[in-house]
């Protein structure tokens, strides 16, 4: 179990590259099921869910490579195999997203069913029944969902809710079907738009990816494409927040401010200062941030990705914050964290009530998932005394390098064997 120990060290100051987004990495990387040949990914981060889905799609057949550290190359021969084994998809749930791609390419899938996490019960009713409503059958034996479709076909599928994985796994599905397919009450993160823009490379014909409605054309066949993926606005969020929490002003290259609107203005409000800047973001934080009521939506609402931060921002901010969650219910497990750390917060079903504290105080605390493992390294730039986060191996499913990054900032974080060397 790997550990990340922290230890304040002033205002952070400097410049950072944001990598690429982890969440529409994973997704190009299972488009490459749809068709036969050589697929090319630049601006990939080097993080661990990657290397899983890798291993995901190297077991159906896919070979992949890493000729440069953010690139990967994907070889997809005449024969693809179609089952996630349950290893895979409980280590990493986006693997879900492969029924899609394989119902449409292959005809059958056999994907484990993904149990609950930390987030608390996570149902997949949404991608299940879209499929359905496209032609697929499930049955659900031993703990597998085995799933056929002779041939997909176009229908209007309405979501309940905007829900990220069952949009992008519908995507993937409607490219190869029969006709056309409406998706209603999509989704709009930007990821989904980075998916629609490699699928079209590939030679489907899809429409409206990035706003609620998607209309896909099904085609024939695609073929392989390259593609750039687009930087990762949580990872940019993460280092928007450790300055807000250390003090400081960083410059986050690569960082696309169109992708975090809402996120800035509420930083702002929270007495940050952040601009656009010719190479991404710029960031100042001079003084003690204020309170403000956070709720969790959507894109392009406050992304539930971006909470944690939020929280834990909050929890030295001057005055009384309600923060609201309206998509994980069970997502408020690092609080008793943050507690440990002298944080005032009161949670009540989605809601959390944060009093602003003057200080934090560094203490031993356990990352739960990546968020909140990050969460908890940046809560520890603003503690009294030594901070140190456990099972730090969560942060590594979604940050690349993360103390070494931090460190260039000018902050002390090290991992536990460097930090014992006197690091
Ligand atoms: N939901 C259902 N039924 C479904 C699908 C979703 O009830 O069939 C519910 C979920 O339980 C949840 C809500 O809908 O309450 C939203 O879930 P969504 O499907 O949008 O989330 P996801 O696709 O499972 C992705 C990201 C998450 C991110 C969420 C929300 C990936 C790999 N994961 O998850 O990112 O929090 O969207 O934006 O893209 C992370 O990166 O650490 C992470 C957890």
């Amino acid at each position: 179990m790997s550990q990340i120990v922290i230890r304040p060290n002033g205002p952070l100051e400097g410049t950072i590259q944001v990598g690429g987004a982890k969440n529409a990495a994973l997704k190009l990387m299972a488009a490459s099921l749809l068709a036969e040949g050589e697929y090319h990914l630049r601006n990939v981060p080097a993080i661990t869910d990657v290397d899983t889905m890798a291993e995901l799609l190297t077991c159906m057949g896919v070979a992949v490579t890493r000729p440069a550290p953010h690139e990967v190359i994907l070889r997809r021969g005449a024969d693809c195999g179609y089952e996630a084994p349950y290893e895979l998809v409980e280590r990493m749930r986006a693997s879900i997203v492969v029924l899609g791609p394989l119902l449409g390419r292959v005809g059958r899938a056999r994907v484990a069913m993904p149990g609950g996490d930390d987030f608390g019960s996570r149902p997949i009713d949404m991608h299940l029944s879209g499929l359905e409503q496209m032609g697929a059958t499930f049955e659900v034996r031993h703990g597998y969902i085995e799933a056929t479709a002779d041939q997909l076909l176009g229908a209007r599928i309405v979501l309940e809710f905007p829900s990220v994985g069952a949009t992008e796994n519908l995507l993937l599905a409607a490219v190869l079907a029969k006709g056309t397919t409406f998706i209603e009450n999509a989704a709009r993160e930007p990821e989904i738009a980075d998916l629609a823009a490699f699928l079209n490379r590939m030679g489907a014909m899809i429409v409206g990816a990035g706003t609620s409605t998607i209309e896909i054309e099904g085609v024939e066949d695609l073929e392989p494409a390259d593609h750039t993926v687009i930087p990762d606005r949580i990872e940019a969020a993460t280092y928007l927040a450790a300055v807000a929490l250390a003090g400081g002003e960083i410059t986050i290259e690569g960082a696309r401010p169109d992708h975090m609107d809402m996120l800035i203005r509420k930083l702002g409000d929270m007495g940050m200062r952040i601009a656009p800047s010719s190479s991404g973001l710029w960031a100042l934080a001079n003084r003690r941030l204020m309170s403000v009521d956070v709720s969790t939506l959507p894109y392009p609402g406050i992304a539930t990705d971006y909470k944690p931060l939020f929280v834990t921002m909050l929890s030295v901010a001057d005055g009384i914050a309600i923060v609201t969650e309206n998509l994980f219910a069970g997502r408020f497990r690092y609080v008793s964290e943050l507690i440990r750390m002298g944080a005032d917060i009161r949670t009540e079903g989605r809601h959390a009530v944060v009093r602003g504290v003057e200080r934090l105080s560094g203490a031993p605390v356990r990352a739960s998932d990546i968020r909140a493992g990050a969460a908890l390294v940046v809560a520890g730039l603003a503690a009294e005394g030594e901070t140190v986060v456990a099972d730090a191996e969560h942060i590594d499913r979604g940050y690349e390098e993360f103390p070494e990054r931090l460190r260039s900032l000018g902050a002390q974080v090290f991992r536990a064997d460097d930090a014992s060397d006197g690091g």
